[in-house]
């Protein structure tokens, strides 16, 4: 049962505030979770309570805002005083109770009264602390005795939109290392890749300083130059594009353009294009480039350019909705219905409980679509969603590059799961027609 939980304001990957919970069960056992970030937020994600301008106890000099206006201090105080007084008691084993007291004290429909970074945070502190209360892993007390499959990664090596200022407006080109036969060898795969990538940036002239997600941010001719640098880095790294290591896309489209109206540069040239010319440019380069999953190409209000796009090319890609779904489970029945897409993002921070999360998975599984656990643009050092992807056991994860630690760390906690599950551990492939 609950002893006691607090909060801490802390810091991300990208140095502004996010909250960390710290939850202790009687008996003494505790869990920590901190909760991440986005940059490139959909618009209906469940909302992220910041203090804003207000002025603030701390000393501030005229005209200066305490984190120009993004502490958390609001939903540090709302775990202390309002949540813990509520759950201390209960019996963490009850994750979805324990949820729905917070969503019942909480009232309002996108989390903005508590504020879903304090109420996500002590949802992963009590999932963490059940599992640590069973002494078992994280992963397996979340996903069974039959979690057991290790996901397939798409790992952001070149970064553009708003992760990076380089003026490409697709936001992640990722390599996809589906081929290798271990969860512990396609990470090799992928570190290979990356250096690989370094080193023909390098001799181009590039830099290879990084994006916010560790990827590569140079300034290249434009978009598909950087699909091109990618086949050339997995040949240099001795890999086959395609059957060894994919490429998949998020352009994160909302953010260039809006329903029937993409603005972006071909071969250097503004142009504007119509959601279906977005559709059949993509379409090109799959034909060109070995690309086997395409998120968010285009924007979260397009619903019907997205249902034209999956029939136009469902069976060949993977159609990911990630700002148009934002893990929510009724948006995700939406798309269902309305044949918007074949594959979902899970965020677990854009619907705010890990119950509504695993809802949107379960919604997702029915339909026969697949879904990747992903985290986000600012993170911390936490390893939740590594665990998170096994229990789930939709095989494939997207948590960024092959540098910067709050990046590695997921990946790390993955070889861990990998060691722990020994010859049980299972490695296959999405997409064995790459
Ligand atoms: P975000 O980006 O975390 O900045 O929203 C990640 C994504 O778009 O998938
Ligand atoms: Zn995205």
């Amino acid at each position: 049962r609950i002893h006691s939980i607090d909060a801490l304001e802390i810091l991300d990957s990208r140095g502004n505030p996010t909250i960390r919970v710290m939850l202790v069960l009687d008996g003494g056992t505790g869990a920590v979770t901190s909760v991440p970030s986005g940059a490139s937020t959909g618009q209906f994600e469940a909302h992220e309570l910041r203090d804003g301008p207000q002025p603030d106890s701390a000393p501030s000099t005229q005209g200066h805002t305490r984190y120009g206006g993004r502490g958390v201090c609001r939903a540090v105080a709302n775990v202390r005083d309002v949540i813990a007084p509520l759950l201390v008691g209960q019996d963490v084993r009850r994750q979805a109770a324990i949820d729905r007291i917070m969503l019942e004290r909480d009232g309002t429909g996108n989390k903005a009264g508590l504020g879903a970074n304090a109420i996500l945070g002590v949802s992963m502190a009590v999932a963490r602390a059940a599992a640590a209360a069973a002494g078992i892993s994280l992963y397996a007390s979340l996903g069974g005795s039959g979690a057991r499959r290790l996901p397939v990664s798409m790992m952001n090596v070149l970064n553009g939109g708003l992760h990076a200022a380089n003026g490409l407006e697709f936001q992640e080109f990722m390599i996809v290392p589906h081929g290798a036969p271990t969860f512990s060898e396609a990470l090799r795969y992928g570190s290979e890749t990356f250096h690989a990538l370094r080193s023909l940036l390098h001799e181009q002239g590039h830099v290879t300083s990084v994006g916010d997600e560790g990827g590569f941010a140079p300034k290249l001719a434009g978009n598909e130059t950087a699909c091109a640098l990618i086949v050339e880095a997995i040949e240099r790294a001795g890999y086959r594009p395609g059957p060894d290591i994919a490429i998949a896309l998020d352009p994160a489209a909302s953010f260039f353009g809006h329903e029937g109206a993409y603005r972006l540069k071909v071969n250097g040239t503004p142009v504007t294009r119509t959601s279906d010319e977005m559709t059949a440019l993509y379409a090109e380069w799959i034909d060109r480039y070995p690309i086997v999953s395409l998120e968010d190409g285009l924007a979260e209000d397009d619903w019907a350019g997205f249902a034209a796009q999956t029939a136009k090319l469902d069976g060949r890609l993977q159609i990911v909705g990630d700002d148009i779904f934002v893990t929510n489970p009724a948006f995700i029945e939406r798309g269902i219905r309305e044949k918007t897409a074949n594959a979902v993002l899970i965020k677990l921070n854009q619907i705010g409980t890990v119950t509504e999360t695993i809802a949107a998975v379960d919604a997702a599984r029915r339909a026969g679509w697949s879904y990747i656990v992903s985290h986000r643009s600012g993170e911390t050092e936490d390893t939740f969603i590594a665990d998170f992807a096994v229990a789930m056991g939709g095989g494939q994860i997207k948590t960024g590059s092959l540098c910067r630690s709050e990046r590695i760390a997921k990946y790390n906690r993955l070889l861990e799961i990998e060691h722990e599950l020994g010859s049980e551990a299972e490695f296959i492939s999405p997409f064995l027609h790459a």
